[in-house]
């Protein structure tokens, strides 16, 4: 039997791995240090709610309470386990600036850490990097200005930005500078001792169990935002547009690279040209599922903001043979669904 282990086990990304797993009667760990869930109880009184589901729900998870930073800790938890799926993560811009030290020991040293045991213990890798890693340099191209939207005007971009996007010579924020560094040495482990390793360079990714706030998750926050009456500042305009993937089609890409024989290769993954919103496009699907638009204001546009990110998603199609299956429209309906059923974690 398969053992995999999910680092940020109890977060958005990772719990949905952790149950995709479970299901397939994998052993699974989930390993997270509830960083994530303990800010969360502050704002909005989530008491580990994840984490909590996973318990209750799939009794055979080993739920881990352990932190990346730990050497040692990572180490043990990884003996005997096949593969890792790396989502721990400082996850938030803002925080990365306000702290860049904390950002840099989870992000970079932590993924050191995680790929360091995994070398040790002849561990299959799979990483969650981000667009963040190509910085401003997103900017450089020129782009149109829409009603709604901007879009690429550059024909080269219509397909969006691959994988060889320059990461030189421009602003990243410390969380891309720090996942950008555990990006490349997720490569590096890969070339320089045949570390089974993928990387993923994730666009916006949405869906249940998000528990967006306005610092990081931001289709999921204005989800919530609207159907709890609270303000919503937008930075900018309101016209950038993300190519944004529902959760399900994400954890299935990770899964196809996993049962594959590809040995390493780095994916930018996202719902691609055809899966795209802008914030005022969201608002607009918001008020038709929700009958209500939120109480929203205006704001300065954020340091290193990409106004248009669309992820060319051309290599995962072609090796993976995958290809998202829900669309902007089908998945903010099931977001809004699931906020609606599980209002009460955010009174
Ligand atoms: N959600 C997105 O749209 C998106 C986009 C691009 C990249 N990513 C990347 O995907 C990954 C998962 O993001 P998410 O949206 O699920 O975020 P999340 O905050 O929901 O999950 C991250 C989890 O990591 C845990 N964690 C944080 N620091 C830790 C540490 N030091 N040790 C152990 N656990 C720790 C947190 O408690 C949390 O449960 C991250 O690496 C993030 O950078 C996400």
């Amino acid at each position: 039997m398969m053992k995999v282990l999910v680092t940020g086990g109890g977060g958005f990304v990772g719990s949905h791995l952790v149950e995709y797993y479970a299901r397939k009667n994998y052993a699974v760990v989930a390993f997270d240090n509830l960083s994530r869930a303990s800010t969360l109880d502050k704002v909005i009184g989530n008491t580990c709610h994840t984490w909590k589901l996973l318990k209750n729900n799939y009794a055979d998870v080993e739920l881990v309470n352990g932190d990346v930073r730990n050497f040692q800790a990572v180490r043990d938890s990884l003996k005997g386990v096949d593969a890792v799926i790396h989502t721990a993560a400082q996850v938030a811009v803002t925080t990365s600036l306000a702290n860049p030290r904390a950002d840099f020991e989870t992000n970079a040293l932590g993924t050191f850490n995680v790929l360091e045991a995994s070398r040790l213990n002849d561990v299959d890798i799979v990483f969650c990097s981000t667009n963040k890693v190509y910085g401003s340099n997103v900017n450089s191209i020129p782009i149109t200005c829409g009603a709604k939207r901007y879009s690429f005007a550059d024909e080269e971009y219509l397909d969006g930005i691959p994988e060889g996007f320059p990461t030189d010579l421009c602003e990243h924020s410390p969380y891309g500078c720090s996942k950008l560094a555990a990006d490349t040495y997720v490569q590096e482990y890969a070339h320089t001792y045949g570390l089974r390793a993928g990387v993923f360079r994730m666009s916006c990714v949405y869906g249940e169990r998000q528990f967006g706030v306005e610092d990081q998750g931001w289709l999921a926050w204005f989800v919530l935002a609207t159907l709890t009456s609270r303000q919503i500042t937008i930075f900018g305009d309101g016209k950038q547009v993300r190519d944004v993937l529902y959760i399900s089609d994400l954890v299935r890409a990770l899964d196809l690279f996993l049962s594959s024989n590809i040995r390493s290769e780095v994916f930018n993954i996202g719902g691609g040209p055809t899966n795209t919103l802008s914030i005022l496009e969201l608002l607009d699907l918001i008020e038709e599922f929700v009958g209500s638009r939120p109480n929203i204001s205006f704001s300065d546009w954020r340091p290193a903001d990409q106004k248009v990110y669309v992820s060319n998603i051309s290599r995962a199609r072609k090796m993976l043979k995958w290809e998202p299956i829900i669309g902007p429209r089908e998945g903010v309906k099931r977001l809004v669904r699931w906020f609606t059923e599980n209002i009460e974690l955010f009174r």
